[in-house]
């Protein structure tokens, strides 16, 4: 099949090689899928740079990219929960870093694998499953509900920007911080934005004098703000900023999760969830989506489409 890889650690994209692989192999409760579409998520170039070397092993040559939305093609024995020709998402990040989803086809648990919903097209459901496991990760150990103001920071984001939407569809209301240029974009999102940096804890007490209950950070460096704007016996977690347990927050991981993906699944079904797309990329062009990821000012989420 053809993929993208890389054969040693690289700060830049000169590593990344496109061309003929094996075709992987199926194992048991493993289900085979052809590959329409792969998101690109900042940790692909951040694995790439040798940043997860401390936590995870790295098997060489390495194929990036840990989300999918394909076609069941194959599945391995005793897989029970698939059938060949159904329409499938997964984060399918797996324990090292080794074969990934920046290809034809890609081999991913059954249990890391949940049914695509109607409402998204490929290049939607391919940047659903690891921003949106984060932000849902994150509603659920913030208790988000009904009567919550939800800071987000960071709301035009691939995770900030699903955060936003399972805020409001659950009883909350949701600030986001984003540049001007996205503030129409949040503000459709049922978020009501405001500018980050210089100014940006007065603003926030504009539109809630009294603070607010919950803050979701996913841009890391943002606990001044937190602090300031949080009301007493608020909690706040950050995907981004590994210090906030030392500051009463906590610190997430996203974990693959099939059960939880069909959670989302559900939120999209009910017309309350859906992932923008702010570009797509050919298989062979992973360097240039990697480029623009790294530029830190993505709207939602960029696709690679082989
Ligand atoms: N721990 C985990 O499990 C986990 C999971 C997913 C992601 N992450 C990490 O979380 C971070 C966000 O991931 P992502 O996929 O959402 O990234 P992303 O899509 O690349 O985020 C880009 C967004 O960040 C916004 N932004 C940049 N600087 C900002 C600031 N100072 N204040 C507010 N917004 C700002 C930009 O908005 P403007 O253009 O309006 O500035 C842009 O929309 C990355 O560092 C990623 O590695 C961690």
């Amino acid at each position: 099949m053809r993929a993208v890889t890389y054969d040693s650690y690289a700060p830049d994209d000169s590593k990344l090689h496109y061309g003929e692989v094996a075709d992987p192999k199926v194992g048991p409760g493993q289900v085979l899928i052809q590959v329409k579409a792969a998101s690109v998520n900042p940790v692909d170039w951040k694995v790439m740079a040798g940043g997860l070397d401390p936590m995870m092993d790295c098997v060489f040559p390495v194929i990036p990219g840990w989300d999918v939305a394909g076609v069941v093609t194959r599945t391995g024995p005793d897989t029970p929960e698939f059938s060949v020709g159904d329409e499938v998402m997964a984060y399918a990040r797996k324990d090292a870093v080794s074969t990934g989803t920046f290809a034809e086809y890609v081999a991913v648990a059954a249990p890391h694998v949940a049914r695509k919903p109607a409402g998204l097209d490929w290049a939607q459901a391919g940047g659903l499953p690891l921003a949106g496991l984060t932000a849902l990760r994150s509603m659920d150990r913030l208790g988000v509900g009904r009567g919550d103001v939800l800071l987000v920071h960071g709301a035009a984001g691939g995770v900030g920007s699903i955060a936003v939407q399972l805020g409001v569809a659950l009883g909350a209301r949701v600030i986001g911080t984003a540049s001007e240029r996205n503030h129409e974009f949040v503000r459709g999102l049922g978020g009501e934005p405001v500018t980050y940096g210089e100014g940006v804890v007065d603003r926030i007490k504009a539109l809630s004098p009294s603070g607010v209950s919950t803050v979701a950070d996913f841009v890391g460096g943002q606990l001044e703000t937190t602090r300031a704007v949080l009301a007493p016996g608020g909690r706040h977690v950050s995907i981004a900023d590994p210090t906030v347990g030392q500051h009463g927050g906590e610190w997430l991981w996203v974990r693959p999760d099939g059960a939880k993906l069909a959670e989302l699944a559900a939120f999209v079904e009910a017309g309350r969830l859906t992932v923008e797309v702010a570009q797509t990329y050919p298989l062979d062009k992973v360097g240039a989506a990697f480029e623009a990821s790294r530029g830190g000012h993505t709207r939602g989420k960029l696709v690679i489409v082989p």
